[in-house]
């Protein structure tokens, strides 16, 4: 059943719609006063995620509170290397950590593809769940993290500002690093059916860290694995499309690569130029995107022309479809009127692009 606002559906088909739709990558969250007091009544980050009633509510808390046009599975990327047994957990201020990292050949051996109906079971729970309670107001995404990074994660055992251990692993051992993103792959292709099945109505596949690799090794290790995924996701529910989001930071050099691969969408990052990637692309894709973060500390009138400098930049939506977007996700100390300021100039500032 299509939902009430479907606008976002329809500019990702890139049909015509009134104005931009919007949402915020990692819109619920910690800079949310109500997602804070939902995290500690849940008591830790994995325990908030794996509880489907606590899942759906933090899921939605942005949703009432704004005027945005879709919702985003409450989850995290890592659950997938969890279930997997690597140990995830999130130590306050330090961000992910695993209890038992990646190192060897043995290591990458011993990984399976988690069935995403035992494993990950909570997360097809919360899926449900949110689609029962959202009551069609807005489309819901899921999503998965990249085969390669997740990897970085794996086997960095964390967060890392120079991936030293995963790239030294992809330039001494190559080959160990296919099998690796060869099982991610196959996790991830599995994990977003699953969410499809279960009732995601776009995904958005984040593939944060590809955009670190040298030119020629990006297409190697993140974005074939990208296209694999991209064939083998389910297209269609009930004769409507299931479209697909890939987001790579730093993916400017590859734009006219990543539209290739059969995605409907390009998620873009704040450095990127969304009237070059138009170009680039031929318009063949939608593109979504991306006001700097930062943005949102500036006050109400930086806010507004910032906002209006992204519209100004996809310009007049004919067949192209633009999701307006940040360009990474909302920073946790953002004020939340910064937000409401920005939907607000985003819906209205729209409409005058949209013949
Ligand atoms: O967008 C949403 O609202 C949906 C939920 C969502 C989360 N993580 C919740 C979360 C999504 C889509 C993600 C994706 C994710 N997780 C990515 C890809 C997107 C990106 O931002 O690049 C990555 C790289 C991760 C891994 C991850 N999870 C890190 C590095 C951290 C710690 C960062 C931090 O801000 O502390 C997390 C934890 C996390 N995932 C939080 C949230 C709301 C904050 C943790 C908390 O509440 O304690």
């Amino acid at each position: 059943m299509k939902p009430k606002n479907d606008t976002f559906l329809r500019a990702l088909k890139r049909e015509s719609t009134e104005y931009t739709p919007l949402w915020l990558m990692r819109q619920a969250g910690r800079y949310l006063p109500e997602y804070c007091a939902t995290r500690s009544k849940a008591g830790s980050f994995m325990a908030l995620a794996q509880s489907p009633d606590l899942a759906c509510e933090v899921t939605l808390q942005p949703v009432e509170r704004f005027n945005l046009d879709a919702a985003i599975l409450f989850s995290d990327i890592l659950t997938i290397p969890d279930a997997m047994g690597l140990g995830l957990s999130f130590v306050a201020g330090e961000g992910p950590k695993f209890a038992k990292p990646i190192s060897t050949e043995s290591d990458v051996e011993k990984l399976f593809v988690p069935d995403p109906n035992v494993e990950l079971k909570y997360v097809m729970d919360a899926v449900r769940q949110i689609r029962t309670t959202l009551n069609n107001k807005v489309p819901l995404i899921g999503f998965s993290g990249s085969p390669f990074t997740l990897a970085c994660y794996m086997v960095e055992g964390g967060s890392s500002v120079d991936y030293r251990k995963f790239k030294t692993m992809i330039y001494k051992n190559p080959s160990m690093v296919h099998k690796l993103l060869e099982v991610n792959t196959h996790s991830v292709i599995a994990y977003l059916n699953a969410q499809i099945q279960a009732g995601a109505q776009a995904v958005m596949i984040f593939d944060t860290w590809g955009g670190t690799l040298p030119h020629e090794l990006y297409k190697e290790f993140s974005l074939k694995y990208l296209k694999k995924i991209v064939d083998s996701l389910t297209k269609e529910v009930d004769g409507e499309k299931v479209p697909t989001i890939v987001f790579t930071k730093g993916s400017s050099p590859w734009i006219k690569e990543i539209a290739s691969i059969g995605t409907d969408a390009i998620g873009l990052d704040w450095m990127a130029s969304l009237k070059q990637a138009r170009l680039v692309t031929g318009d063949c894709v939608a593109l979504q995107g991306n006001l700097d973060p930062m943005v949102l500390f500036a006050g109400e009138e930086a806010i507004r022309r910032e906002a209006r400098r992204v519209i100004d930049d996809y310009g007049i939506v004919g067949n192209g479809g633009h999701v307006f977007n940040l360009g990474h996700g909302i920073n946790k100390d953002t004020p939340p009127e910064a937000v409401q300021v920005l939907v607000d100039e985003v819906h209205s500032y729209s409409r005058k692009m949209h013949k």
